[in-house]
């Protein structure tokens, strides 16, 4: 780990990376808090041992309540072009990341924090959590994706919905849209995040990696596009060992010895 990094660091425990974003009060987002995100990740692909990474943030009040309004108020418009541009970016890099990644929504998610957890494969809320996009109410925009990607996951009129009145909700409507897939206890998010992790450690880790690429991309693409991605990304198994072991322990009654090659 790096000790330059002031806002956001990382611990592993057995194969599972937990990012944080620790930036008190309410953890909001600046340049400094996503060139840390970007380092952690970068630093995290390079090593092969984690097959999971959860991302939540520090104290009980807030996942991440956002872009810091101080510094918003600030830009010029191509200023704001850039900031938006700079933390789409690094939002898609978490998108992109080769192994699983879990928001564990442990309270706030506004705005900008909403658009993280988007970013994220999956979404872990504590029970108190809060879900909203607040923008319009500075006279703003999700500018970190958010316009994009909570349409592909809600559908287009929940994202209007949500977008365009500005109003929060709580974690049980947040489930029942589809904005997150499971509920955990209060305080018990990372832990819920952590269980969800160990069963996808349990599988072929590059099957898993192929999976959400398929996903993802076909996302972007026409259905017949994404037909044929998915049959690339399905062949391109068979060259690996993993895939190999996979079907020989069924085959063989025991379980797979998975080894990310
Ligand atoms: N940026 C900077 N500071 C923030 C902040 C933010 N997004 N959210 C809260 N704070 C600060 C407050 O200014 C306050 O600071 P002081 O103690 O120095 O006054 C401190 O955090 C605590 O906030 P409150 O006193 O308001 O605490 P609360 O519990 O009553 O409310 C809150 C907490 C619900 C997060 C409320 O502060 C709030 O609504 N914050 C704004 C959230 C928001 O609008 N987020 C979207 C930002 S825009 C964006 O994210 C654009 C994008 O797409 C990238």
């Amino acid at each position: 780990m790096s000790d330059a990094r002031q806002f956001v660091d990382f611990r592993i425990d057995d194969r599972v990376a937990v990012v944080k974003v620790d930036r008190p009060p309410v953890n909001a987002l600046n340049r400094q808090v996503e060139d840390e995100i970007e380092g952690v990740f970068k630093e995290l692909g390079t090593l092969n041992e984690i097959g999971a990474v959860i991302v939540t943030g520090g104290g009980a009040k807030a996942f991440i309540a956002g872009a810091d309004i101080k510094m918003i108020s600030e830009k010029s418009p191509k200023e704001a072009f850039e900031m938006s541009a700079a933390t789409q970016r690094v939002l898609s890099k978490i998108e992109k990341f080769d192994r699983v990644v879990i928001a564990a929504v442990n309270g706030l998610a506004l705005g900008g924090g909403c658009e993280v957890a988007l970013a994220c494969d999956i979404r872990v809320a504590d029970e108190s959590a809060i879900f909203g996009f607040p923008e319009v109410s500075l006279g703003l925009l999700p500018g970190a994706g958010g316009t994009q990607r909570l349409a592909r996951l809600v559908g287009i009129g929940k994202a209007k919905e949500l977008i365009l009145t500005g109003d929060p909700i709580i974690a049980d409507e947040a489930k029942r849209i589809g904005l997150v897939e499971r509920i955990a206890p209060k305080g018990e998010a990372v832990a819920e995040a952590t269980s969800l992790a160990k069963r996808v450690l349990l599988r072929g880790p590059i099957a898993v990696s192929n999976a959400k690429k398929a996903i993802n991309e076909g996302t972007d693409m026409t259905f017949e596009d994404g037909l044929r991605r998915e049959t690339e990304l399905f062949a391109a198994l068979f060259e690996t060992h993993d895939m190999k072991e996979g079907v020989r322990a069924f085959l063989e009654k025991r379980k797979p010895d998975f080894v990310r090659r």
